[in-house]
């Protein structure tokens, strides 16, 4: 099957399950139900549910028992973007192509829809810890990506470090690797977390590559990328601690090059059907939104 299909495949069968998941949505007062829905429903490329299916497939675990996994991460990603256009925060009037939730629904109100996504994740994942031991770790190695260790460490020296004149590469690449590969290699090593660590090694390595990889082509875009496609405002990383500062937009796209590289060499050191993984590189590479 070719790539585009078959991530139509994946996407397809993670919207399906949260469409029935937002149906099903029912708390009040109306305006948090409609908050949460309203981030959940915009779209997005879904990359993290359709990276655990992929390694699911190549290991040989059944998307059935992935997909609660999938939605959890899904969820705590989509309130790490509501969190981040914040005014206070990014700043950013756009995600996925409509106004962010802050614009309509009030900072207050994104705050607390962000609040509610983080926690009916634990909720979904607390619900799966009862299905085995493995499936406590898994949970525990979301969790962790997610919080202090992981994802609100990077954004927070994100923040930190914001107006810094200078770059430093060892402060960027923490900020990279916390900030957005955490949450990358989560969904990568919970089918193998599944399946007794099977390629656990290589597939995170694996995922911190293409990690730091997804967030160079992600501060390319911001200088390069175009509105309509990107869904977001481009131009906001301007005074933001990026690669593009570091080391320039062509610098950017020849780190990003050797990053692919790396990813595609430990995706060939892994046994199995890697074809669409490989794929699934090249097209991060080539994304334009
Ligand atoms: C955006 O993530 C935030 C970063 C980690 C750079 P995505 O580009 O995966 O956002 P959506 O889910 O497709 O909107
Ligand atoms: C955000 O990085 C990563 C998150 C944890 C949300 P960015 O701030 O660069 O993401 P965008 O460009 O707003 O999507
Ligand atoms: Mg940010
Ligand atoms: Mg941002
Ligand atoms: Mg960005």
């Amino acid at each position: 099957m070719v790539f585009t299909e078959k991530y139509e495949e994946y996407l397809n069968y993670f919207n399906e399950k949260l469409e029935t998941y937002c149906n099903k949505l029912d708390c009040q007062p109306k305006i948090l139900n409609d908050s949460i829905k309203y981030s959940l429903t915009l779209g997005g490329k879904r990359i993290r549910p359709v990276l655990t299916f992929a390694v699911g497939d190549l290991l040989g675990v059944p998307k059935e028992k992935l997909v609660n996994f999938a939605l959890a991460i899904e969820l705590i990603h989509t309130y790490s973007l509501i969190h981040d256009d914040l005014p206070e925060m990014d700043d950013a009037d756009f995600r996925r192509g409509k106004p962010s939730n802050h614009k309509v629904f009030g900072t207050g109100n994104a705050v607390l829809a962000g609040d509610a996504l983080l926690n009916t994740a634990y909720s979904i994942l607390f619900s799966e810890c009862f299905n085995g031991n493995e499936y406590i770790s898994a949970s525990k190695f979301i969790c962790d990506a997610a919080g202090i260790y992981g994802m609100i460490g990077g954004q927070s020296a994100d923040l930190l470090h914001e107006s810094d004149n200078t770059v430093d590469e060892d402060v960027l690449y923490f900020i990279y690797s916390n900030k957005t590969a955490k949450l990358i290699i989560a969904p990568i090593i919970v089918p193998s977390i599944l399946n007794g660590g099977k390629n656990y090694s290589k597939l995170k390595f694996f995922g911190e590559k293409l990690g730091l990889l997804f967030q160079f082509t992600d501060d390319v875009l911001d200088v390069e990328g175009k509105f309509e496609e990107l869904g977001k405002t481009t131009g906001k990383d301007e005074n933001k601690y990026t690669g593009v500062k570091l080391y320039g937009l062509e610098g950017c796209k020849v780190k990003s090059e050797l990053l692919c590289d790396e990813c595609l060499k430990i995706l060939e050191s892994i046994e199995g059907d890697t074809q669409f993984l490989t794929e699934f590189v090249n097209f991060i590479v080539k994304r334009t939104n």
